[in-house]
């Protein structure tokens, strides 16, 4: 048995479709609002089928020198395909794609999750420099 930490799974998102990709504007500063970019599969797709999808998208965020982890949000992607006429019959999807307004006062490291019906948890990550 482990922490949960030790069965999330990273990679590097150009080769790997399951990695969240996080995109950070060019210039930010400190106590200034930016938008920060997540999404899956930007190199690589991922499937969105009704049977294979991404669930969601969650961030984090932690503060150089600090120990605490704190929650930023969470995006659902609740639509891949479903119908009453059969899986992938409906017509809509949902891609996994989100953007967050975040204000930061301190550098720091953004970490996304994102989770797979069928593979699991996924990590990506990006530093915060000012
Ligand atoms: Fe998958």
């Amino acid at each position: 048995m482990g922490a949960l930490g030790s069965f999330v799974k990273t990679g590097d998102f150009k080769s790997e479709k399951h990695v969240p990709v996080i995109e950070i504007p060019n210039g930010i500063k400190a106590g200034e609002e930016f938008e920060v970019k997540v999404s899956v599969g930007r190199d690589v797709p991922h499937p969105n089928t009704t049977e294979h999808f991404i669930t969601y998208i969650q961030l984090f965020y932690k503060a150089e020198g600090s120990g605490v982890v704190t929650d930023l949000g969470k995006a659902e992607f609740l639509s891949h395909g479903e119908s009453t006429a059969g899986p992938n019959k409906g017509g809509v999807y949902v891609s996994p794609y989100a953007v967050f307004k975040v204000k930061l006062s301190k550098p720091g490291t953004l970490y996304a999750w994102s989770y797979c019906n069928i593979h699991g948890l996924w990590e990506g990550s990006a530093d915060i420099r000012f």
